[in-house]
């Protein structure tokens, strides 16, 4: 089996190959394909992966291509993981967003928008070139905004297209931790929302909710990364686990304000730590152990601004080490691949799943997986309070393809102006001119 992956030499690359490398299951991914603008990184990636594979008998063999189409020809799978303007990019999202007072960040709010219209066009491409030249193969999408990423891309693939994210199975992994049902089998997620906008509803483990017995108990809730991130008493007035990334909306003005005073933003950080990453790795005799010493790093400083915010300390060294999003993408590509069920919260066309939105919304539900893809599993339910939040983010990131796709510039308007954490349309148009300056290429589509 082969897969290709777009973006392959992004930083994460070596957690999806260290998955293929434990799977030793006939059927398994023999040939991976690195596609990346950047010949230098995709040259550092091989010798990363190279090392990774240091004794591994069937280990799968590694290609590096700067050509699209070349990359992709033949591949059972396709990853897509690009971040176009780079982590650049990012950093610039995030001032800009600051400079006008409201929340800088790559997915959420000004940023999530911003990053979207000048992926894309990219993505749209992307999703072309894969249905001609590679047209049965399932698209695995991590590119940020993941939500509506996936939505845009189909428009062109269908169900053929599936979004990834790891917060929500970190979220369940997490808080099955804190009640010390880490090691169940039986264990059913139900979380429903959109990327980077959902919340666990229930934990049912041999077929009984346990959630109401983690809300009862304060302590329990604030062992966990969310749980301290949130707070128990917010966590039991919700009833409901909400996913890291509405801390910006729950806590906005509290982020707003450890912003002002953080050393830099999470981009900028990114840009150096990076950029010295691929520098000595390039020199390095042993890059996988570079890569491994750096990605700690990464790990540890995640979200750092928002855990200082709510005075919560450093990370746990579990959430730290184990990351869920590679395991996701091997569990999804082999119950694809072999018919082997498995039951994942994914990105995926609505069909009918949450009350309130059309069937074509992609939506983050837990899915059941088969040789016919991803089929959300019905019962998903939105809190009563996340509502009207999901509806009217539904309606930004509508806003936002079209704006992206169809290069409207009043729909980008549109998307910016009603995001709840963009505050006036004065400054929602002042955050797109900002944007379209910042980025005259990338954003050339809209008028
Ligand atoms: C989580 C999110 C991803 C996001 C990443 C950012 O994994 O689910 O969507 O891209 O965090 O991490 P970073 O280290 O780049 O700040
Ligand atoms: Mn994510």
């Amino acid at each position: 089996m082969k897969l290709a992956m777009v973006g392959g030499g992004g930083f994460r690359t070596p957690l999806v190959y260290s998955a293929l490398l434990h799977d030793h299951a006939p059927g398994r991914v023999t040939e991976v394909a690195l596609v990346d603008v950047d010949s230098d990184r995709l040259a550092t990636m091989a010798r990363i992966l190279e090392d990774e594979a240091a004794g591994a008998a069937d280990a799968p063999r590694v290609s590096i291509h700067t050509d699209l189409a070349e990359g992709i020809r033949g591949a059972d799978f396709v990853f897509s993981a690009i971040r176009v303007g780079g982590l650049e990019g990012r950093a610039l999202d995030e001032r800009i967003g600051q400079s006008h007072g409201v929340i800088g960040q790559e997915t959420v709010g000004f940023g999530g928008i911003s990053f979207a219209l000048r992926t894309l066009p990219v993505v749209m491409d992307l999703a072309r070139t894969v249905r001609r030249v590679a047209p049965e193969a399932w698209v695995i999408n991590f590119t940020n905004p993941a939500g509506i990423v996936t939505e845009a891309m189909s428009q062109v693939l269908g169900d053929r297209v599936i979004g990834i994210c790891d917060s929500p199975i970190g979220l369940a992994r997490r808080a099955l931790g804190a009640l010390g049902l880490g090691d169940c089998a039986d264990v059913d997620v139900r979380y429903a929302g959109l990327n980077h906008l959902g919340w666990v509803t229930q934990l049912r483990v041999d077929g009984r909710d346990v959630l109401p017995e983690l809300l009862a108990r304060p302590d329990l809730i604030e062992s966990f990364e969310e749980g301290r991130l949130f707070g128990a008493e917010w966590i039991q007035a919700l009833g409901a686990l909400p996913n890291e990334y509405l801390h910006y909306f729950n806590y906005q003005r509290d982020v707003l304000q450890a912003d002002q005073y953080a050393s830099s933003t999470r981009g900028r950080y990114l840009v150096d730590q990076q950029s010295s990453f691929w520098d000595r790795a390039a020199r390095s005799g042993h890059p996988l152990e570079d890569w491994h010493v750096c990605r700690h790093e990464r790990e540890v400083t995640y979200m750092a601004t928002n855990r200082e915010s709510a005075g919560m300390g450093d990370r746990d060294e579990a959430d730290i080490v184990s990351g869920g999003y590679e395991n996701v993408a091997l569990a999804l590509m082999r119950g694809i691949a072999h018919d082997q069920m498995a039951r994942l919260i994914l990105n995926v066309r609505n069909r009918g799943t949450l009350v309130g939105l059309d069937d074509e919304a992609v939506v983050e539900v837990p899915c059941i997986v088969d040789s016919a893809g991803a089929h959300p599993i019905p019962g998903a339910e939105l809190p009563d309070f996340g509502q009207g939040l999901v509806t009217t983010v539904k309606y930004v990131e509508r806003q936002t393809i079209e704006a992206g796709v169809n290069g409207s510039r009043t729909a980008a308007l549109r998307a910016l102006a009603h995001h709840p954490l963009i505050d006036s349309v004065r400054v929602a148009r002042s955050l797109l001119e900002d944007a379209q300056v910042s980025f005259p290429t990338d954003l050339s589509h809209l008028r």
